[in-house]
């Protein structure tokens, strides 16, 4: 269902209209494409406070290599990046305000703002604690009222090359919808890079469930656009869109129920004998009623599928040593699993499982398999699922995020293809949202 608002708004009329109104007016967001896979322009890098990351290998030098013209001075930045992990007290942290207030009206439409700060863990002092605290409530404050569909992220870590393959996916147009989160990098698996940064996932195999259509079919092309060989898992009975996904993208059909007891055992008879390098769980289904409706068929159908046999299928390959070394699990939880939703309690809980088997695995699965487990929380995402919601409701989830827009199934997909990425070893036990910071939970 095309989203007619946002054409219009994009219209003269249309912007004059709505603005005299006081209604939303959403920017049509730059995404990935193949004619325009980067931005062009200047990126703005700035600091507040003496920050630890400078050095001849340090920020500047990953900065450098996003291809963007980095300066200190720029009229019309695309993208600003603020090092604040140099913030230690009330006086550092005037500094991430001077810094960014004279610029913040110049950033470019569907630009970048990027604000670094410091591992909570690693603060000396409960001063720098809590300065560092402050940088959130400060970055998802700006992302609300920014405009002109600029994301804005606030990115922890302690090392700028183990962040290498997340900067330039938050600096790219692969990020579009992705805004008002907290990412952390550090205490993950090993960090590799590419030979060919355009074709990261060259040599390597994923595994993708719920691939016939929606997000799951985004996420192999994706993924095969990276280079990656793909199994596309479905049910039986989607066999048909399943073989056309997989013949598309040069990869394999392997149409199984995930539900089903063997399901483990039939992906490890299908992986290639040097295993799986990404698994992604996406496969999920709705059953929605309120709970003194819900028959317990609602309840266990839902939890089975979303989170019974994520953790059954994880168990069953880490333990057979189906992922190789340098594996990635993502997995797919939902914001409605992290705020909750009327009419959803057998969803939620399964999609907020999936947020606690993350958190959980992270560190033990990097520790004795260096694999990195994390997941991707889709807001309100235009599939076929969002399209048969009721109109009033759809616009309101349409509209009730910081970029005044539903995402697209691609957004979670490059989302998705960032975890995976060699590069991102060091990004591990992160429920990263793609909402566009929707209004709903934290
Ligand atoms: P969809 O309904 O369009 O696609 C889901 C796919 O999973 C279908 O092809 C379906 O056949 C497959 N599937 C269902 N049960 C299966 C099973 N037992 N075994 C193998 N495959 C199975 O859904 P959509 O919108 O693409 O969602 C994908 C994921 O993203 C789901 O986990 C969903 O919960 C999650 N999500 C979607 C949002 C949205 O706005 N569309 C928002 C938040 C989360």
């Amino acid at each position: 269902m095309a989203d007619r608002y946002l054409s219009f708004t994009g219209t003269t009329p249309g912007r004059f209209l709505t603005r005299r109104l006081g209604l939303p007016q959403p920017t049509a967001l730059h995404r990935w494409s193949a004619e325009h896979p980067s931005f062009t322009g200047e990126l703005l890098h700035l600091s507040a406070g003496k920050s630890p990351l400078d050095g001849p290998d340090g920020l500047a030098a990953v900065l450098d290599r996003t291809g963007l013209a980095v300066r200190a001075r720029s009229e019309r930045p695309v993208a600003v990046v603020l090092d604040a992990t140099g913030v230690t007290d009330i006086d550092t942290l005037a500094e991430v305000h001077a810094a960014l207030h004279p610029v913040v009206r110049s950033v470019a439409r569907s630009g970048r703002v990027i604000v670094l700060g410091a591992p909570l863990d690693t603060a000396d002092h409960h001063h720098q604690a809590a300065v560092q605290q402050a940088l959130e409530g400060f970055v998802r404050s700006l992302g609300k009222e920014i405009g002109r569909g600029i994301t804005v992220t606030l990115l922890r870590l302690t090392d700028a090359n183990a962040a290498e393959s997340t900067l330039r996916f938050l600096l790219s147009p692969k990020s579009a919808y992705v805004s008002g989160q907290v990412i952390g990098i550090g205490g993950g698996a090993e960090v590799t890079a590419p030979a060919d940064w355009a074709l990261p996932l060259a040599g390597r195999t994923a595994l993708v469930t719920g691939a016939a259509r929606g997000i799951g079919e985004a996420v192999a092309a994706t993924l095969a656009r990276d280079g990656a060989r793909v199994l596309c898992l479905d049910v039986p009975g989607a066999a048909v869109e399943l073989d056309s996904v997989a013949g598309r993208l040069g990869g394999t059909a392997l149409p199984l129920d995930i539900t089903a007891p063997d399901a483990g055992a039939r992906i490890l008879a299908a992986l290639p004998s040097e295993g799986l390098d990404v698994l992604v769980h996406n496969a999920g289904i709705t059953r929605d009623r309120r709970l003194v409706n819900m028959a317990a068929e609602r309840w266990s159908s839902v939890l089975d599928v979303n989170l019974a046999s994520v953790l059954r299928t994880t168990d069953a390959l880490l333990s057979a040593g189906g992922l190789a070394t340098g594996g990635r699990i993502v997995a797919t939880a939902s914001i409605a699993g992290l705020a909750g939703n009327a009419g959803q309690t057998n969803y939620a809980a399964s999609k907020a499982g999936v947020a606690g088997l993350v958190r959980a695995l992270a560190p033990n699965a990097a520790a004795e398999h260096g694999v990195t487990v994390n997941a991707v929380a889709p807001g309100f995402i235009e599939t076929k699922m969002t399209a048969a919601v009721p109109l009033f409701i759809r616009e309101a989830g349409r509209r009730m995020n910081s970029l005044g827009q539903g995402g697209l199934p691609v957004d979670v997909a490059e989302t998705t293809a960032w975890l995976a990425h060699p590069a991102s070893g060091g990004v591990n036990g992160q429920v990263v949202r793609v909402c566009g910071q929707s209004l709903l939970g934290a």
